[in-house]
């Protein structure tokens, strides 16, 4: 008896110590559902104990939880090898699954970032309405709220406005804050006029104007625009922002940190002359550095700049032997916006002589033989590690000689270029990539999908080039394509991903 009341004291106690020192509620099937009503919202996190990711999320989600613990937002976690049940009744497929509930009807996927401070800062926005009513009282507060808040300053009586404003709060809401004041006095101490939107933010000129009719895409890109830093910073969760921008990235490569606040700094009064036409924003050359091959930079020699144009996959290198200054980089950026500089072309020596019966094309060559207006050019973009490319040189090599030893041999040019090597103009999913440039037409190429045998390429250059021009396969290889062996080729998946 004395023993057992010993027992249970001791495990209250553990508990006790368990929960004191973390304020990540662990659920089990018999407490998920109870906690879930009782809590206006909960952050709930299904990991499992092998799981790396949880593992790495875990000291994060710690921090968010005290910091949340205060504005009654509960986060919580679910082991899914003890729970099994109760996580695939919640539809857990991977770990770490997190998923944002008010209730337990009304569930949404969490999808912000996994540092403390991205926790924060998105369950906090879940917490208020899409838009939050503000007074004179409340405003100074919430325009520190978080990195970037939006507020409208729109009069009572104006719905088109509130109505604009609201839907678009409702489509960014995980991203930035939202509020809106019909206190004209409010707005004047602003210095706008009914109806504005203010976007406040904790970096850069600290705040910015939008003063003109409430139009939906206006407002969405003045917020993109507006919301990014000056000078800001390409990782794993900027990298697809910025190429989904619209507009240039000029890239500051450094291998320090206080390389790069040093950088940013000297270059931010090009980067503000500039806003809204090119992006700027530093790398981490220690861990990213291998990134700068890809905008024609050499990678190993920082601190290094370079303007991508991303629209035209252009890029524009600054040399890498000069040192980067204020001065220098202003010229530089000002000669680019000019169109006066050539973009980098990266090349393999031009070959003195072609060996094989392929045609070997680069990047300086692309121009004169792929563009040929006289000829029908099959050219194969591949890349030196692609199995698949191996696998189709014999054939290639084999269609090349059959049409070189022909009537077509001034018609008819069968290419290769090594597109890991040389920047080509062409958009490439995988490899190989084929593509004909009929003559007199070379504006409308034709990829080829069609299965990796001799005759089958044939018969596409004669449906799809201007010469229409068929040659005969000797009997032996007619036999190597037997219709098994096409469909073989056809059915294998057979490309290389990028
Ligand atoms: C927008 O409309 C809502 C609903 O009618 C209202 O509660 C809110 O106060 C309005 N916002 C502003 C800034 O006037
Ligand atoms: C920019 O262009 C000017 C004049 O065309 C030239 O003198 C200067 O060297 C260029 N500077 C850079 C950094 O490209």
């Amino acid at each position: 008896m004395q023993q057992k009341r010993l027992t249970a004291a001791l495990l209250a106690a553990l508990v006790a110590v368990v929960s004191a020192d973390s304020d990540v509620t662990s659920l089990t099937k018999d407490t998920f559902n109870d906690f879930i009503n009782g809590n206006d919202l909960v952050l709930a996190e299904f990991f499992a104990p092998w799981c790396g990711h949880c593992k790495a999320l875990a000291p994060e989600y710690e921090e968010a939880a005290t910091t949340l613990k205060e504005k009654s937002i509960k986060l919580a976690k679910v082991d899914c090898v003890e729970e099994a049940d109760l996580c695939k009744d919640h539809g857990v497929e991977g770990y770490p699954t997190l998923k944002v509930f008010r209730g337990l009807d009304k569930v949404t996927p969490y999808t912000g970032p996994r540092k403390a401070d991205g926790i924060t800062s998105y369950m906090v926005k879940q917490s208020l309405p899409a838009v939050s009513v503000l007074t004179k009282d409340t405003l100074e507060d919430f325009k520190t709220a978080d990195n970037v808040v939006l507020v409208a300053y729109i009069a009572s009586d104006d719905k088109a406005s509130n109505e604009t404003f609201t839907a678009i709060a409702n489509e960014l809401r995980d991203t930035y804050l939202f509020g809106g004041i019909n206190d004209a006095a409010v707005a004047k101490a602003e210095g706008v006029e009914f109806p504005s939107i203010v976007l406040y933010k904790n970096f850069d000129e600290g705040k910015n104007v939008f003063s003109e009719k409430f139009d939906a895409d206006a407002i969405r890109s003045f917020a993109k625009v507006a919301a990014t830093p000056l000078v800001g910073e390409v990782g794993p969760e900027t990298y697809a922002g910025y190429m989904s921008a619209g507009i240039p990235l000029a890239y500051i490569f450094a291998e320090t940190p206080e390389e790069r606040v040093e950088l940013s700094k000297s270059l931010k009064p090009i980067a503000e002359k500039y806003k809204g036409k090119i992006n700027f924003a530093t790398i981490d050359a220690k861990n990213f550095g291998s990134h700068a091959a890809n905008i024609n930079l050499k990678t190993d020699k920082f601190p290094a700049f370079a303007i991508h144009d991303i629209e035209k996959n252009l890029k524009f290198p600054f040399d890498q032997e000069k040192e980067i200054t204020e001065k220098d980089i202003a010229q530089f950026v000002d000669n680019f916006s000019a169109g006066k500089i050539e973009p980098s072309i990266k090349s393999e020596p031009i070959p003195e002589t072609q060996e094989g019966p392929v045609t070997v094309v680069v990047a300086h060559t692309y121009k004169d033989i792929v563009l040929d207006d006289t000829k029908d050019v099959l050219i194969e973009f591949y890349a030196p590690w692609c199995g698949h490319c191996k696998a189709l040189a014999p054939k290639y090599d084999e269609l090349a000689s059959l049409y070189a030893n022909s009537e077509f041999k001034d018609k008819v040019v069968v290419a290769k270029v090594d597109a890991t090597n040389n920047d080509v103009p062409d958009e490439i999913q995988g490899f190989p990539t084929i593509k004909l440039y009929p003559a007199g037409d070379k504006q409308n190429p034709v990829t080829y999908s069609g299965a990796r045998t001799v005759e089958d390429f044939i018969e596409f250059i004669k449906e799809n080039g201007k010469y229409k021009a068929s040659v005969e396969v000797p009997v032996e290889t007619t036999e190597e394509a037997t219709p098994e062996a096409t469909k073989e080729a056809k059915a294998d998946e057979d490309h290389d991903e990028l």
